[in-house]
């Protein structure tokens, strides 16, 4: 069994940290925490079928990322930052806060098929301002931007 007295000393720091919002520059904390809700629904698998085991179709080429960094720059910086750290001055007084992308571009939640779904959808299911791009963006702008989010926002063209 699992029990706090196995778990390496860091993991322990951790748990302390993000139950005592230090999550808070993640966008994890609030009344809407994503933390309980996005990640735990995608996990289950229940998301919307169309969007199940979705791969990014687009080569990772620098004319994709390019077109994925100019998108990012209009639709998105407002509310994630310029770095994605959630810090847009749109976003400020949202709750719950806009997703820290630089952070969670690294976790395994957040394949492809996760980024799409939640590009297309946006938050309302989760009572959070993230909007839904689906009919806004095609799905090529939206595999673009993906591939701007994965290269780490620190590109610099
Ligand atoms: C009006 C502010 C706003 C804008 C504009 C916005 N977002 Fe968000 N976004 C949020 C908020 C708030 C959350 C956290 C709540 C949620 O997940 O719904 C979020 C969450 C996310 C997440 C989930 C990440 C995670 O780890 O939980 C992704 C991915 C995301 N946004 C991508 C984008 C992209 C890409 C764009 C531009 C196409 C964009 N957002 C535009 C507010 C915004």
């Amino acid at each position: 069994m699992l029990s706090l007295r196995t778990l390496p000393i860091n993991s322990i720091l951790l748990l302390v940290v993000m139950v005592t919002g230090g999550c808070q520059h993640t966008g994890f904390s609030g009344p809407n925490s994503i933390f309980k809700g996005r990640y735990s629904q995608y996990m289950q698998g229940n998301i919307p079928d169309q969007y199940d085991n979705l791969t990014n179709t687009l080569p990772a080429s620098t004319e994709n990322i390019i077109n994925g960094e100019k998108l990012y720059q209009t639709q998105c910086l407002g509310c994630h930052g310029k770095y994605g750290k959630g810090d847009g001055l749109s976003g400020q007084q949202l709750t719950p806060r806009p997703a820290n992308l630089a952070f969670s571009r690294r976790l395994p939640v957040t394949t492809d098929a996760f980024f799409f779904w939640t590009i297309s959808e946006g938050g309302k299911p989760f009572g959070s301002a993230m909007p839904a791009f689906k009919e806004k963006l095609s799905d090529t702008e939206i595999w673009q931007i993906t591939h701007y989010i994965n290269t780490g926002f620190n590109l610099g063209v």
